[in-house]
């Protein structure tokens, strides 16, 4: 894969989020947190996923890796909570539609791999302790709850293009632009990473 291409998931990162925060005008409403809060941690958290598999000194890696995995989990959590408190005042039911759902999964798959990072971290030494752990399985484990965790997060950005609100700021031909596109970063992170 050419650095052409991943200047190409940079580009689709950062122009999809710039033009969601414009849209949700961020502290217009207590909803405009949850769009702006959202595409914020997906771009941090797949940026994040990229950058780990540059050949950089062992510290450097992993502490950039886990400065933007933990920005942009903390991102989503504030994200959530913006959107579940704005559900919350308007009397309306939760995890309705298929954002909602597969939002909520994520959420908690984030959460788990968050943990499982850490774990993973530490396993060397861990398992110098307890021998039963073994580290390269459970470095395999976050590998494969991070594929898992970035696949759900990218489907549910897909998914809020079908929501009332994004039907509402944009307009028919960059509706099929930006679904078209949404995928790349993360085809692009699996197969340079993952495969
Ligand atoms: C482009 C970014 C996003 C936009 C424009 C957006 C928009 C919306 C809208 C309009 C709703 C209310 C309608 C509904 O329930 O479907 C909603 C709910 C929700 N969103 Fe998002 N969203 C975005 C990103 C995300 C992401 C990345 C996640 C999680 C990974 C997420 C998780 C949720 C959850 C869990 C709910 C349901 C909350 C509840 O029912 O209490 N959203 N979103």
């Amino acid at each position: 894969m050419s650095f052409s291409n991943e200047l190409m998931a940079y580009a689709i990162l950062i122009g999809f989020a710039t033009y969601v925060i414009i849209s949700a005008d961020p502290g217009s409403s207590p909803f405009s947190w949850h769009p702006t809060f959202m595409v914020l941690a997906w771009v941090l958290l797949t940026v994040g996923v990229i950058f780990f598999r540059k050949p950089r000194p062992g510290w450097t890696r992993i502490g950039l890796h886990w400065a933007l995995q933990a920005s942009g989990l903390t991102l989503a959590i504030f994200g959530f909570l913006a959107i579940y408190r704005n559900k919350e005042s308007s009397g309306k039911p939760h995890f309705v539609s298929w954002h909602g759902l597969i939002g909520i999964i994520t959420i908690t798959f984030l959460v788990l791999t968050a943990f499982g990072g850490n774990f993973a971290n530490f396993s060397v030494a861990i398992s110098r302790k307890v021998p039963s752990i073994q580290p390269k399985l459970v470095k395999r484990g976050h590998r494969l709850s991070g594929a898992v965790s970035l696949t759900g997060l990218t489907l549910t950005v897909f998914l809020a293009l079908f929501s009332v609100w994004f039907q509402a700021v944009t307009n028919v031909t960059l509706w099929y632009m930006l679904a078209t596109v949404v995928g790349y970063p993360l085809v692009y992170t699996l197969k340079t990473t993952f495969f």
